[in-house]
């Protein structure tokens, strides 16, 4: 796997992916890691591994979508033959989206379909307000429907009665750091298919995540 990184802020998932590439754990060439603006803490964590980041801010193109057409280039130019998601702000234009089919990932703060659409720490914000007792993450397969592709996997966390944003946001994140590697594991040993719809992992691991393993 080919691995190209997109993000847009202070970049902690990046860093958690490019820790288990580091660390053995995930069997991929951190190709490039891209941004769409400049000065973000996701650049920072892409000079610390080594791996060449390109900031493509918006000011520097006449439309998102040229701005987008550029991004698609430097993927196309480092090789990447799979890209994740992190943080990523804004809404992937289709043709980067048909550039590589079902070869996108994403993930999200919240168990989708739930909270969807909005970007951190608007879901956990809803999920506070909703009142909801569980919440959690959602790695899922980029599609042209926002936040609504395959579910790879999904990591649950308590919503405490005394929880704040924040709190809740960081008890998330920690469960976002542990799923984004796994799940994209699954893909680099082409363990996963998607059918009907459906995302079916050929992997005990992936069982183990569950509360109730498939007999
Ligand atoms: C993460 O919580 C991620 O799930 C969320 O942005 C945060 C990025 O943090 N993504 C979305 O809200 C996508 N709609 P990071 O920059 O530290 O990885």
């Amino acid at each position: 796997m080919n691995l190209a990184i997109i993000a847009s802020g202070r970049g902690s998932n990046a860093a958690a992916i490019l820790d288990a590439i580091a660390n053995d754990r995930l069997d991929a060439r951190p190709v490039a890691l891209i941004t769409n603006r400049e000065n973000v803490g996701a650049l920072d964590v892409a000079r610390a591994h080594n791996v060449p980041g390109h900031a493509i801010s918006r000011r520097d193109f006449p439309s998102r979508t040229a701005q987008q057409r550029r991004m698609l280039e430097v993927l196309q130019d480092s090789g990447a033959d799979f890209v994740a998601l992190a943080g990523f702000d804004a809404i992937l234009r289709p043709f980067i989206v048909a550039a590589y089919p079902n070869r996108i990932l994403n993930i999200h703060p919240s168990l989708l379909p739930a909270f969807a659409g909005g970007m951190a720490p608007v879901p956990q914000t809803d999920a506070l307000r909703a009142g909801v007792k569980i919440s959690g993450c959602t790695v899922h397969v980029v599609t042209e429907d926002l936040d609504a592709g395959p579910i790879v996997a999904q990591a649950a966390v308590s919503v405490l009665p005394n929880d704040t944003v924040g709190s809740l946001s960081d008890r998330i994140l920690e469960q976002e750091h542990r799923l984004y590697p796994l799940a994209l594991r699954w893909f680099a040993e082409d363990r996963a298919r998607i059918v009907d719809g459906r995302v079916l992992i050929d992997s005990e691991e992936s069982q183990a995540l569950w509360p109730h393993p498939a007999p």
